[in-house]
């Protein structure tokens, strides 16, 4: 990360962003009244229910239920990152993004990646001098590598002794500090540094804009350990990066991503032409890597041995995936051949037959086979059993597509009517019904709390009509009122759209749940969203009076103050 950026360059930014003109340029936007529509582009439709609202720098759509803000949509239409979505709005405005030098991180992880790219270049040119290069180019021109994938992974080689690479960048002036700081060294116990990676095959570790972050080293023998990756380091974390991603979105074939376990699985994949493989770093699978990979295919496939281990690291990646599906994403598991890892299978079947020769299984059939192994489902109860312990896998589920894909599969193996598994697994209306019962419901049954943080989302102005006084009384009489302050502080500090009021709270848990009632007060107009308003806080200030009286009413009448003894009689007469 090359430093923070400041908060209020993003307020400013976003501020200074029309959501309307940002859209256009990816859709073609027809006017409706206020607002403008079209064909959603996150679900197919043949009329237009993808709504954008000036007014309030807000997208819905009233088909699928997407919404977000200006950042939001470029995240989601064109698979970027926060930060990448915040340099795109900066270049579409002309601005240059201020970085915020004064911390002391940022010049940090500048230094590191030219020093970590500097350590690159080195064991790159170490594969090529003399002494090295028949030992490590011979390992791996028998392991079936070429001269050119070996250059497009910029594969390397670390020389035997003990201070190659600590004298070779000290002539850049890298201190031994430095370098441990990069995981470049380990520090001796008397005192003193020496390299990592000694007599090694070097496979460096890129982000996706080819910076690199750290090393795996492989021995070329038969000794132990056969793998020594680099440790974690300020810019080197193995919960979110991905061996091989930087390739994978160069090479283009993005319709899938493949998943497997090893640094040579990738590299044989990608020269038999399977370009679209990464490897997690010597770390099971996390849900930070899941995102990471469905913002850049809508299809990640598991690849892993049929083995024990293999199996445990795919029911990770499944019961990571289950909450993440949604719209057209999807999960596939691939078990190779016995006693093959996807290096061995891709140079025996090729290509072509990689898949065919392996088994693969969709995301539910995956779920109810493992589920299954432990059953007798010749038995009623072991057909009861089933759809028991499915049920909290259902449960993650959110997307009603495959919720519906579930319940046939279930039905089908159970043999219970399709639709008591549909009531079993909590899916009793048909999807779009749902989502409208979900959508009502949640409305109604809404705390007042929440109707005013929706009712000040979507007209953030209105806030103003509410003193601080009031809703000070509120806070401190009330449960459940620390959003609702925040909500109505900035609201009320500042003039926002929805859109950029969202963006205050990006990042923080509550963001989800400011989105979600976003987007159901999308339609109120103004005078009505004004007249709720006041209605919804004379409530609160009502409960909160209530709450006061509960408070003190069980308390000996000489023990309360003047104004309490005032209050309870207003409320008994
Ligand atoms: P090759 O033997 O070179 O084909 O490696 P592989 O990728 O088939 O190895 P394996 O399946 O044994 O390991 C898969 C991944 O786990 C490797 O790419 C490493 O990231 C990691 N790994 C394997 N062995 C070790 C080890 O000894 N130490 C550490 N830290 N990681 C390892
Ligand atoms: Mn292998």
């Amino acid at each position: 990360m090359a430093g923070r950026i400041p908060q209020q360059f993003i307020d400013d930014l976003v501020a200074r962003t029309d959501i309307v003109e940002l859209i256009e340029n990816y859709l073609p936007l027809r006017k409706a009244g206020k607002e403008f529509q079209a064909l959603c582009p996150f679900h197919g439709e043949k009329t237009p229910s993808f709504t954008v609202s000036r007014e309030k720098q807000f997208y819905h759509c009233f088909g699928c239920g997407v919404h977000g803000t200006a950042i939001g949509f470029l995240m989601a239409y064109r698979n970027l990152e926060f930060l990448e979505a915040v340099e795109e709005l900066a270049d579409l405005a002309g601005v240059q993004i201020p970085r915020d030098v004064s911390s002391k991180n940022a010049v940090n992880s500048k230094q590191t990646f030219e020093m970590l790219g500097r350590a690159e270049a080195f064991y790159k040119r170490q594969l090529r001098t003399a002494t090295s290069k028949d030992k490590a180019i011979n390992y791996l021109k028998n392991r079936g590598i070429s001269g050119e994938t070996a250059k497009i992974f910029g594969i390397g080689y670390a020389p035997e002794g003990w201070r190659n690479l600590i004298d070779d960048l000290a002539k850049n002036g890298e201190t031994e500090e430095s370098l441990e700081k990069g995981g470049l060294v380990i520090k001796k116990q008397s005192s003193g540094y020496y390299d990592r990676f000694r007599d090694r095959i070097i496979f460096p570790i890129h982000d996706k804009r080819g910076r690199v972050l750290g090393f795996g080293g492989r021995v070329l023998d038969q000794s132990e350990p056969k793998y020594l990756n680099s440790p974690e380091t300020e810019v080197f974390h193995k919960g979110t990066e991905l061996y091989g991603l930087k390739q994978a979105i160069s090479s283009g074939q993005l319709e899938s991503l493949i998943v497997v376990e090893g640094y040579m699985d990738v590299i044989s994949l990608y020269q038999f032409g399977i370009k679209n493989s990464v490897a997690t770093l010597g770390t099971a699978v996390t849900s930070a890597h899941i995102d990471k990979l469905f913002r850049h295919s809508p299809k990640i496939i598991f690849c892993f041995d049929g083995d024990k281990a293999g199996q445990r690291a795919a029911w990770k990646g499944l019961e990571l995936s289950l909450p993440k599906i949604q719209g057209d994403r999807q999960v596939e598991f691939c078990f190779l051949p016995d006693g093959h890892d996807p290096d061995s299978a891709v140079r025996k079947f090729g290509s072509d037959r990689f898949f065919a020769a392996s088994q693969v299984y969709g995301l539910i059939d995956y779920l109810i086979d493992s589920l299954k192994q432990n059953l007798d489902l010749s038995s009623g109860e072991g057909r009861a059993n089933l759809l028991r312990t499915i049920k909290p896998f259902m449960a993650k589920i959110s997307d009603t597509a495959l919720k519906a894909v579930a319940a046939r599969a279930i039905s089908d193996i159970t043999k219970f009517d399709e639709n008591i598994v549909r009531q079993e697994i909590g899916l009793i209306a048909t999807a779009n019904q749902q989502k409208r019962v979900n959508t009502i419901k949640s409305y109604t049954s809404r705390s007042l709390q929440e109707q005013a943080i929706g009712l000040m989302l979507a007209w953030p102005s209105l806030a103003s009509h509410v003193s601080e006084a009031e809703i000070v009384f509120i806070r401190d009489n009330l449960p459940d009122c620390d959003i609702l302050f925040e909500v109505w502080k900035k609201c009320a500090s500042e003039n926002l759209t929805t859109g950029s009021l969202i963006e205050r709270f990006r990042g923080v848990p509550t963001e989800q749940t400011l989105l979600q009632i976003a987007a159901v007060n999308n339609h109120l107009a103004e005078e009505q969203a004004s007249i709720e308003l006041k209605d919804v806080f004379k409530k609160l200030e009502s409960k909160g009076v209530e709450q006061q009286i509960l408070s003190i009413k069980n308390l000996p009448l000489n023990d309360l103050t003047q104004e309490q003894k005032q209050l309870l009689r207003g409320y008994k007469k």
